[in-house]
């Protein structure tokens, strides 16, 4: 396959994010696989954005998340559901957006360039909570509802598709 760079910065968020998708569909066409569904998930929406950190935290035990394939600098291996963003999303099953994570009580700072953040829970098939998504931005006040419902959209998708 050619190298590819998918930009999907200087367009709308509803029209980046249909790109992202249609990429991320594109890309993994006829592959069921979930490692190589979220590694590409994070590859194309870490390039395409310019994210800080973009990848999956995995539900390993009913209290524990994992880190799963991610892009950015190392980050915190394991995050106790309920601790953190990413733990709160995964308890509550929500999207959580955090517009100054120095005002996000128990923030788990991996990157201390990180300034605002969301999280989207994944659901597997009988509605549980599976994974999160995790995105980092070096700005403020980054995501809205635009990000949540592109990124709802795309883990969904990941959701069907996986193995
Ligand atoms: N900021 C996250 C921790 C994970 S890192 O950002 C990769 C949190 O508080 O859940």
């Amino acid at each position: 396959m050619a190298e590819e760079l998918i930009v999907l910065t200087g367009l709308s968020k509803p029209v980046a994010y249909a790109r992202a998708r249609e990429a991320i569909e594109r890309l993994l066409e006829g592959i069921e696989d979930e490692i190589a569904a979220m590694a590409t998930i994070s590859s194309v929406l870490h390039y395409g954005f310019g994210f800080l950190w973009t990848g999956f935290y995995r539900l390993v035990t009913p209290t524990l998340l994992r880190i799963g394939p991610y892009q950015g600098t190392v980050g915190c291996l394991d995050i106790a559901v309920g601790r953190g963003v990413c733990g709160q999303a995964g308890a509550s099953g929500r999207t959580v957006i955090v517009p100054d994570v120095r005002e996000f009580p128990g923030h788990i700072t991996c990157d201390a360039r990180s300034r605002s953040e969301i999280v989207v829970p994944v659901f597997g098939s009988t509605g549980q909570v599976i994974a999160v998504l995790d995105i980092d931005s070096q700005e403020l006040s980054t995501f809205d509802a635009n990000d949540q419902e592109g990124l709802e959209s795309i883990v969904k998708w990941f959701a069907q598709h996986r193995s």
